[in-house]
C-alpha cells in the first residue's frame, strides 16, 4: 500500500540539516515503523506507552475493537485496566521527572501588540492545581461535565486541565458560537458549571461574552435546564489589572458589560484566593472519558463527539512529535483557536505531553495588519508553525512585502490543516513564508480522529503540493467505490479507515445508535470520514472534499441542515436550500436559496435580518455569503430538492448533466436569472 521506494520526480524534500536531527529520517524509515505499528501495535505504541506515568498498568489487549456493525456494537478500547491522569502528564511529570519546571510551557501574546505573559510547566502547575481545588470546592466531581466558553487566555488551558487533573470531562465552546448554540451544547451535555470569562477583543472589535453567556444560561432555563454555577474570569475587567497572572490591560473598556447574577455568578479572583496550589490527581481508567467536543453533524444537530484518556494521550503526544519533528529547544506556534479540535491536540494536550514550548496567541493575522505573524514569529523565533490554509490565502492577496518585513529565520517546519490546500497557496507557503527551507506538513484529520491521521513526516515524506501523502502510524486507510468496494492502485472514491489507532473518538455522547449511523453504517467493517480522496499513481492520497451535506468554510465543518433550520426559522421564509460555492479566501462560501412566505417581498431589509439570524443562531462563521430570492426550488417528483443543480446555479454553470428525474424545469431559468454576485 505505501511504495517501497518514494518517488524521485515533482516533489519536495526536506533539508539535509532537518534530516540530521529528525526522530524519522528518512522514507525507509517511516515504512518500517508504520508496518510495524499496523502489524504488531502492541509493540509499537506499548514501546511509547512506556514513557508516560500508569498508576497501575494494562491487562489484556492493547487495542481491543469492532469496526463491524454486522457483527455486533461498535467499541473501541485501548490500553483496558491501565489507570492514568493526563494532567498529571503533561505537568507534573515535566516538571518532577524531566525537570522542565522552569520551561516555558506558554508565551500567550494578546489581541494587542504589547500585552504578553509567560508561563512555565511550575506555573502552569500550579495554577492548574489551584483551580482544580476550586472546582472540587464548587462541587464538581469525576465525571461531571463543565461546560468552558473562553477567549484564548491561559487561564483556558488552567481551566480545562483542572477539570482533567479531577476526572471532570471538559466541554468546550468556541467563544465564536453564539448563545444558542452554547445553550444547545451545555444542554446536550449536561454540564452542572459554566466557566467564560467577561469579555475579550478580537482586532478591534469586543465581544462581550459574559453577556452571551448569560443569554445561554437563560434559554437553558427556559428550556428546563436551569444552570446553577458561572465562574468568570476578568480578562478585561479592571479586576484583572489588579490580579499579578493578567497583563495589563492597556486599553479602557468603556463599552464592556458585565451582567452579574449573584445567585449563580462565581468570581475566578475571588475563588483563586487561598486556594491551594496542590492537588492530588484523580487516577482515570483508560477508557474514562476525558473531554466532549461538538461538531456539526449532517442533520443539523451538533454531535458530542467523546474522547477518552489514554489512547488520545498517547496519540495526539506521538502525533505531535514525529508530525512536528519536535525537538526540545523548539518554539511552537499553532494559530488555531482552543475551541476546535485543533487547539485541543496541537495546543494543548500534544505539545504539553511533549514538554514543548508554545506560543498561545490571542488576536488576530490581520491585527494591527497583515504582517502580525510573521513579527510574532521573529519575536518568539518560531521553528514549528502550523495554521490553516485560509489564513495562508487571506495573507497571500497582500503580497509577499508583509510577510518580507520579517526575517523568519527561525522557521523550520511549516504546517496546514482544516481543508485542502490548494497547490498555488501551498506554493506561496513554501517560497515565500518559508524561503524554500521548509517542509510543510498538510495534515488531514478530523475531530473524530482525535490527530493527525494521513500527513507527511517533515524529513522522512517526499511532498507534493495538495496531497496528505501518506498514513500516519498505525492508520489503515482505504478508498472506497460506491459499491464499497476496495480500489486497488490508482482510483477516487470514499476515504475509509479500516481499523482504529489509539486516538480515535469512541462515541457521540449520549447517542451512541448516531456514532454507528454516521460513521459505519455506510460502509459495514470501515470508519467513513465523509471525505472524498484519490490515489495517485505513486500511492500518494489527495482529500477531495466533503461528499455529504456539510460545507467547509475557513476550515470549519458546517452542515447545510444547521444554516437552513435557522433560515426557516425567519417568519418570511418558507423553505431554504444551502449550498457551497468555491470562495477563493474561505475555500466555500455559503450560497443559500430562500422560498419566502406568500405575500412577502424579499428586500434588503429582510436580507439584513436573514444574515443577523443565522449569525445569532449559530456564530459568525455561519453567516451567509449570497441569499438569493428563489420563488422555485429544482425538486424531483418525489419532493427532494436538488442541491446538485443549486451549486450548478450558484456557480453559473449551465452544464447542468441529466435533469431527467426534475419535476419542474421552469425553476431552474429563472434561478439563474437571479443569480447573486459574479460568476466564479
Ligand atoms: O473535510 C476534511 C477537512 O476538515 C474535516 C474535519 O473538520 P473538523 O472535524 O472540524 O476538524 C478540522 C481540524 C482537524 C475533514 O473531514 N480537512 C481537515 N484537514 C484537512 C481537510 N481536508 C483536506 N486536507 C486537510 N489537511
Amino acid at each position: 500500500m505505501i511504495p517501497d521506494k518514494a518517488p524521485k520526480e515533482n516533489v519536495y524534500h526536506g533539508s539535509e540539516e532537518l534530516k540530521k536531527e529528525a526522530h524519522i529520517p528518512t522514507f525507509e524509515k517511516y515504512k518500517e515503523l508504520y508496518l510495524k505499528s499496523v502489524d504488531s501495535p502492541e509493540e509499537f505504541w506499548g514501546d511509547i506507552a512506556k514513557d508516560f506515568f500508569w498508576k497501575t498498568k494494562h491487562s489484556g489487549q492493547f487495542l481491543d475493537y469492532n469496526f463491524d456493525v454486522t457483527k455486533g456494537q461498535i467499541f473501541i478500547k485501548c490500553m483496558e485496566g491501565a489507570t492514568t491522569n493526563i494532567c498529571y502528564n503533561l505537568l507534573d511529570r515535566n516538571v518532577h521527572e524531566r525537570k522542565l519546571g522552569d520551561k516555558v510551557a506558554f508565551y500567550w501574546e494578546g489581541n494587542e501588540p504589547g500585552d504578553e505573559l509567560t508561563v512555565t510547566y511550575r506555573e502552569l502547575l500550579q495554577r492548574v492545581c489551584q483551580f482544580a481545588n476550586v472546582l472540587k470546592s464548587q462541587g464538581v466531581k469525576k465525571g461531571d461535565r463543565v461546560s468552558i466558553y473562553m477567549p484564548m487566555v491561559v487561564e483556558l488551558v488552567v481551566a480545562m486541565l483542572a477539570c482533567v487533573r479531577i476526572g471532570a470531562v471538559h466541554s468546550i465552546v468556541f467563544a465564536g458560537f453564539s448563545a444558542e448554540s452554547l445553550c444547545e451544547r451545555i444542554m446536550d451535555s449536561q454540564c452542572s458549571l459554566l466557566i467564560t470569562a467577561d469579555g475579550f477583543y478580537r482586532g478591534d472589535k469586543l465581544i462581550n461574552l459574559k453577556v452571551l453567556a448569560d443569554e445561554a444560561m437563560q434559554k437553558c432555563k427556559d428550556k428546563g435546564f436551569p444552570m446553577e454555577k458561572c465562574i468568570m474570569l476578568k480578562h478585561l475587567s479592571k479586576e484583572a489589572e489588579e490580579s499579578p497572572q493578567s497583563p495589563p490591560a492597556k486599553r479602557a473598556c468603556p463599552d464592556l458589560q458585565v451582567p452579574w447574577n449573584p445567585e449563580v455568578d462565581l468570581c475566578w479572583h475571588t475563588l483563586l484566593r487561598g486556594s491551594s496550589v496542590e492537588c492530588e490527581p484523580e487516577w482515570c481508567e483508560s477508557e474514562d472519558p476525558l473531554f466532549i467536543l461538538y461538531t456539526s453533524g449532517s442533520t443539523g444537530k451538533p454531535k458530542g463527539v467523546l474522547h477518552t484518556v489514554s489512547g488520545y494521550m498517547l496519540y495526539t503526544a506521538t502525533t505531535f512529535k514525529l508530525v512536528f519533528d519536535h525537538q526540545p529547544d523548539d518554539i511552537y506556534w499553532c494559530t488555531a483557536d482552543i475551541g476546535w479540535i485543533t487547539g485541543h491536540s496541537y495546543i494543548t494536550y500534544g505539545p504539553l505531553a511533549n514538554g514543548a514550548t508554545s506560543v498561545l496567541f490571542e488576536g488576530l493575522p490581520t491585527y494591527p495588519d497583515v504582517s502580525r505573524m510573521w513579527e510574532i514569529v521573529d519575536k518568539y523565533h518560531v521553528t514549528k508553525f502550523y495554521t490553516a490554509p485560509t489564513a495562508i490565502r487571506m495573507l497571500m492577496k497582500f503580497g509577499s512585502e508583509p510577510v518580507q518585513k520579517y526575517k523568519r529565520e527561525s522557521l523550520k517546519v511549516l504546517g496546514t490543516v482544516g481543508e485542502p490546500i490548494n497547490p498555488e497557496a501551498w506554493q506561496w507557503y513554501y517560497n515565500v513564508v518559508g524561503e524554500k527551507r521548509c517542509p510543510i506538513v498538510d495534515t488531514f484529520w478530523q475531530t473524530e480522529t482525535g490527530g493527525h491521521v494521513m500527513t507527511p513526516l517533515p524529513a522522512a515524506t517526499p511532498m507534493k503540493p495538495g496531497s496528505a501523502t501518506f498514513p500516519f502510524f498505525g492508520v489503515v486507510p482505504a478508498i472506497l467505490n460506491e459499491s464499497g468496494e476496495e480500489l486497488e492502485g490508482p482510483g477516487e472514491g470514499y476515504l475509509v479507515f479500516k481499523q482504529p489507532w489509539p486516538g480515535v473518538m469512541r462515541t457521540v455522547f449520549g447517542n451512541h445508535q448516531r456514532f454507528e449511523t454516521v460513521y459505519f453504517k455506510k460502509f459495514p467493517g470501515y470508519y467513513v470520514t465523509g471525505d472524498g480522496c484519490r490515489r495517485d499513481k505513486d500511492g500518494y492520497y489527495w482529500i477531495t472534499g466533503r461528499i455529504d451535506d456539510m460545507l467547509n468554510v475557513s476550515g470549519h465543518l458546517l452542515s447545510t441542515a444547521e444554516v437552513e433550520s435557522a433560515l426557516v426559522e425567519h417568519e418570511a421564509v418558507a423553505e431554504a436550500a444551502v449550498v457551497g460555492r468555491p470562495h477563493p479566501v474561505k475555500g466555500e462560501s455559503l450560497y443559500c436559496f430562500v422560498t419566502l412566505t406568500d405575500g412577502v417581498t424579499y428586500n434588503r431589509t429582510l436580507e439584513a435580518e436573514l444574515k443577523k439570524q443565522v449569525r445569532e443562531k449559530i456564530g459568525a462563521i455561519a453567516t451567509p455569503d449570497y441569499i438569493q430570492d428563489a420563488p422555485g426550488l429544482p425538486k424531483t417528483r418525489s419532493g427532494k430538492i436538488m442541491r446538485r443543480l443549486l451549486r450548478k446555479i450558484a456557480c453559473n454553470e449551465r452544464d447542468l448533466g441529466d435533469v431527467s428525474t426534475l419535476a419542474d424545469s421552469t425553476v431552474i431559468e429563472q434561478l439563474f436569472q437571479n443569480r447573486c454576485g459574479a460568476a466564479v
